[in-house]
């Protein structure tokens, strides 16, 4: 038992190394970890009891002033690059995208990290074409479509709203997040809370504002726990649900680069890898259907266990973003948390 226990906190702290900030289990079995290491306890009073499993809590919500937010409503000048390529419409489907199997290895403290509803059953992810016409008419068509999409409505927490992308819809830059979190769900905007702070710094740093870029999430709602702090990953269902959205909105935007934050994010646009590594492959460009991406660490995973380094590579990764999309970077910028 002593060895099992051992291997199992070996590989969680492998995964925290790795860039993991949550890990879910499931009730049974921390029930039954719960029972060996009081059993265990008793038999050997002597011996250090086994430790408890290192479980994660939950991201903790604080209500957070709102940052600056100026809606992307009017029209603003053409980006650079030149107009999207496609017609007619793009058709996006979500019939290809991959279930994403990690999540039966994520486990949660029952009590601040509920599990979805056992029953939960989402219909199948959303059909649809963009319309015809100009960005900013496609970007409203589309945002009208989600904020009014019944089953995003059916799955959010009690009086609370969908959150759609926002920012600058021509920017060259998206930053895509994992689910809004309390604070999102009362506002309808994305990263507004305390990862949301951390991440204007980011972008702050990088010479830009918040309404400079574009920002959005693989999921349009929190996903439900039951009550009203503490937050939980999607479900594969939730999140093969809200992708097409998310598609829809790169294909309107057209970003040079997409920014994937954090081990969701990255898991919903590439695809599952259970091999995969956040820690491993940070920095290392992507390609999201023609699109560079970048996986980064999430906001709030470097609120929680961000040290120097960790600030530094998620800075790197910043720094390749900006050399990508052809901003100039001062030397000042270039020697930010270095260590
Ligand atoms: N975390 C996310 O991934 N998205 C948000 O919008 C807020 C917090």
């Amino acid at each position: 038992m002593r060895e099992r226990i051992l291997a199992v906190v070996d590989e969680l702290k492998r995964r925290k190394a790795d860039g993991e900030s949550e890990i879910v289990v499931s009730p049974a079995s921390v029930a039954a970890l719960r029972v060996a290491a009081s059993a265990r306890a008793g038999r050997k009073s002597d011996e250090r009891p086994a430790a408890a499993p290192p479980v994660v809590t939950a991201r903790e919500e604080r209500p957070a002033a709102p940052p600056p937010i100026i809606p992307a409503r009017e029209e603003r000048p053409a980006a650079s690059r030149p107009p999207p390529a496609y017609a007619p419409p793009p058709v996006v489907t979500a019939r290809d995208e991959q279930p994403q199997p990690s999540y039966a290895a994520r486990v949660t403290r029952p009590v601040e990290r509920a599990a979805p509803p056992a029953d939960a059953k989402l219909p199948p992810p959303p059909i649809f074409s963009l319309p015809e016409g100009d960005k900013l008419a496609r970007w409203e068509w589309l945002r009208e479509r989600v904020v009014n999409c019944p089953v995003c409505n059916a799955n959010l927490n009690p009086g609370k709203q969908v959150v759609f992308g926002h920012g600058n819809i021509d920017s060259p830059i998206f930053f895509c997040g994992e689910a809004p979190g309390a604070d999102e769900e009362k506002q309808g905007i994305p990263f507004v809370g305390k990862a949301g702070q951390l991440l204007v710094k980011i972008i702050s740093a990088m010479g830009l504002t918040r309404e400079d870029v574009y920002i959005g999430n693989i999921m349009n709602w929190r996903p439900q726990t039951g009550q009203a702090t503490g937050n939980r990953p999607p479900s594969e269902e939730e999140m093969a649900f809200c992708l097409p959205y998310l598609r829809a909105q790169v294909d309107v935007v057209r970003p040079k680069v997409l920014v994937a934050l954090g081990n969701t994010a990255v898991t919903g646009l590439l695809g599952p890898d259970p091999r995969r590594r956040l820690g491993a492959i940070r920095g290392k460009w992507f390609d999201f259907k023609g699109t560079p991406l970048m996986p980064t660490y999430h906001p709030s995973y470097v609120l929680q266990y961000g040290n120097n380094t960790t600030k530094r590579q998620i800075w790197e990764d910043m720094l390749a973003v900006m050399e990508k999309v052809g901003m100039e970077i001062s030397d000042k910028q270039r020697g930010y948390f270095k260590v």
